[in-house]
């Protein structure tokens, strides 16, 4: 008899960024500068973290179950009733939840080749079949491919927008008509985790255009700009009946206290949120230049990171090679970008740091 079904078996686990304790204590070295992992330069708001510390004396209690002052909150800043949302413990639990929720065994998870590994990760783990359209002109989601591969069977389309690792990003006018095309019963859900970061004209109104589309799913993360990566906390929108089954199979408790405490109180600063969207807007171009001055590809991009590619070149040497010069980023050959590096967009001094050690690295 075998241990496990042969689909958990051939998983490979998720290969997170290096943390940087890990990368000091490894080279026995100090002030790394970690940019593996699209975190909040800045930090967590102060706001939060004060609400943290105060929530965190009441952990001897079980959080409330229906985080319904969080989910009240978001509502208020959203626009949409309470019964509309969902929270849980990172969006990467709502992601898997969506899978276990509502694909059948016989059914299938539809997403772009080369995009958030989380999609795959979850089809595979809840033993679903996972069908992936290959990207054009390597870094874009092609949603003519997409569309091509939905079937009756097509129960789930995961769309990262903008994308991570690629940065890129579908406009409002290339999404509705794919959205009208897909089949009421498919669920589409549009992962806007970096949507604080867009400036760029055209970019669909996801909330809005739940009007129209009542099969989509709208995720999004309190792990990006509002800094509480480490606290696990995201959210979805969705229509009532489908929370309503989200909620069946979930966790009783998704979503700790402290992190239902923080979630609030980073809502509320909205100076926080504006400083990490200034400081992204003004640095991701500048960081994209220095790059670019090295001579690597970088792919424009709408989130707080930039996919940066040396053709010819080995990304995981050149992770090893800026490692030694303490600085983390993200080696991407498991998405299909085996020339490629994905830097997240840190503050000024960080990314320079970044360049200076490419330049050396790259001199050898
Ligand atoms: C596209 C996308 N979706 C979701 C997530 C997961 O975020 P969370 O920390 O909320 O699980 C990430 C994190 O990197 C991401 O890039």
């Amino acid at each position: 008899m075998a241990l496990v079904p042969s689909h958990v078996a051939s998983l490979t686990p998720y290969v997170p960024g290096k943390p940087i304790e890990e990368v000091e204590r490894e080279l026995g070295i100090s002030g790394v500068a970690k940019l593996a992992s699209n975190e909040n330069a800045l930090g967590p708001s102060p706001l939060a973290l004060a609400a943290a510390r105060a929530a965190a004396a009441r952990v001897n209690l079980y959080p409330d179950g229906s985080a319904f002052e969080l989910r009240r909150a978001l509502a208020a800043r959203l626009g949409a009733p309470p019964a509309e949302i969902f929270v849980g413990n990172g969006s990467n639990e709502l992601i898997e939840l969506i899978v276990r929720t509502f694909v059948l065994d016989d059914e299938a998870v539809l997403t772009s080749a080369g995009s958030f590994v989380a999609y795959r990760l979850a089809a595979q783990a809840a033993g679903r079949t996972l069908v992936e359209a290959p990207m054009r002109e390597r870094f874009h989601y092609d949603l003519a491919g997409l569309q091509a591969r939905v079937t009756r069977k097509t129960k789930v389309v995961f769309l990262a927008n903008p994308d991570n690792p690629t940065g890129t990003w579908l406009l409002e006018r290339e999404l509705v008509p794919f959205l009208a095309a897909v089949p009421e019963q498919t669920l589409v859900v549009l992962d806007e985790a970096y949507l604080e970061y867009v400036d760029a004209p055209g970019f669909p109104d996801a909330l809005a255009l739940r009007a129209r589309f009542p099969n989509l799913i709208v995720l999004r993360t309190f792990s990006k700009i509002y800094g509480l990566a480490g606290l696990r906390l995201g959210y979805g929108v969705a229509r009532p009946e489908l929370v309503g089954f989200l909620d069946r199979v979930r966790a009783p408790f998704n979503v700790n206290l402290v992190a239902q405490a923080a979630g609030i109180a980073a809502l509320g600063d909205v100076d926080h949120v504006a400083r990490s969207r200034r400081l992204v807007l003004e640095e991701r171009p500048r960081l994209a230049a220095g790059l670019a001055g090295l001579g690597l590809e970088v792919v424009p991009s709408q989130g707080n990171f930039l996919l940066a590619d040396l053709p010819g070149a080995d990304g995981q040497r050149l992770f090893q090679d800026l490692l030694r010069e303490g600085v983390v980023v993200r080696p991407v050959g498991g998405y299909g970008f085996p020339s490629a590096l994905r830097v997240t967009v840190g503050r000024p001094e960080e990314n320079d740091r970044l360049v200076e050690a490419l330049r050396k690295v790259l001199e050898r």
